[in-house]
């Protein structure tokens, strides 16, 4: 299958594309049950590190055949994305089997179907600093063929600071999903560069979070299983084999590093994205660290 590299265009206040626009009545209309546990992230923040770790933690046990026959994105399905007719996230998750559902979503918080807060569901939202976040944009940009095309490094890194990425602002993302905790109590946040620090620590959290207790010996198990060189080489999470991607520019598991933004911005562009960083984030008490 063909697939072309989309447009960019204002959609809700928001830039996006037809894949994550073109199912929205769907979208809007989704049916939430109280068990589902929804996923959120801006892109590139971990969420498939994070969907796998939820996905072992409830069914690693019950169904051991899942990890070696279905990949993580059909486990943990995005819900608002339309890639063809026949994959479309909102369908892919009515027809679920699994119970609780794990539901992927890069919407804002302000466009998030209304069901999820009315049936009062769990949120785990991961949060990546700002920096290694359009770093792994730009590389996953460039090897996904069903988003724009990134052009040059200087010229997306500007519009990244505009916000005119798939999803909208990164800034507006973090911070808009961070008030909600506010005033959500269902939400968990994490961070990509405490999950790199400590994963069993976050795993912990987490669990407590979702008021799961696996053993000692579970708790190993899915450690080991998450540690990125598991994960770079596990088919079943590396999205080998997706046809929307171009595995000869760039790896979907790539680096998994904080800091990996120094090799690509220069002195120059550091100063310009810290001055702009520092006014768009003037009033928010969200801190993100960007080594560790
Ligand atoms: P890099 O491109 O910086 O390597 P998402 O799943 O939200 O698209 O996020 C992708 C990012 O998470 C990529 O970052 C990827 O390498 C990283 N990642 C995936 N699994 C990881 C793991 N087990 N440990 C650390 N980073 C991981």
């Amino acid at each position: 299958m063909d697939f072309s590299r989309p447009e960019l265009f204002d959609f809700q206040g928001i830039s996006m594309t037809n894949y994550f626009s073109d199912n929205w009545e769907n979208t809007q209309n989704f049916q939430a049950r109280p068990n589902d546990i929804i996923i959120a992230s801006y892109p590139k923040a971990g969420g498939t590190w994070l969907s796998y770790l939820l996905d072992l933690l409830y069914f690693g046990q019950s169904s051991p055949e899942r990890q070696t026959s279905i990949p993580i994105f059909r486990r943990a399905i995005n819900l608002e994305s339309k890639i063809t007719h026949i994959c479309r996230g909102t369908e892919m998750l009515d027809k679920l089997p699994t119970s609780p559902r794990l539901i992927r979503t890069h919407l804002p918080v302000q466009l998030m179907p209304n069901s999820f807060w009315e049936q009062n569901c769990k949120v785990v939202y991961v949060a990546r600093n700002a920096k290694d976040s359009v770093v792994s944009y730009f590389h996953f940009d460039r090897m996904t063929l069903i988003f724009p095309e990134p052009g040059e490094w200087s010229s997306y890194l500007q519009r990244f600071m505009k916000g005119k990425m798939v999803f909208g602002s990164w800034y507006d993302h973090v911070n808009g999903w961070w008030k909600k905790k506010q005033s959500y109590s269902k939400l968990h946040f994490m961070f990509y560069e405490e999950m790199i620090e400590d994963i069993g620590r976050e795993m912990d959290k987490l669990c407590s979070f979702l008021g799961l207790s696996p053993s000692a010996e579970e708790k190993e198990r899915i450690i080991d299983r998450v540690q990125f060189d598991q994960m770079k080489t596990n088919n079943m999470v590396n999205h080998s084999g997706l046809k929307i991607m171009n595995f000869n520019v760039s790896s979907f598991i790539r680096k998994g590093k904080v800091g990996d933004w120094k090799n690509h911005f220069t002195v120059a562009q550091n100063e310009e994205f810290d001055e702009d960083y520092g006014e768009k984030m003037k009033d928010s008490t969200l801190q993100f660290r960007t080594e560790v």
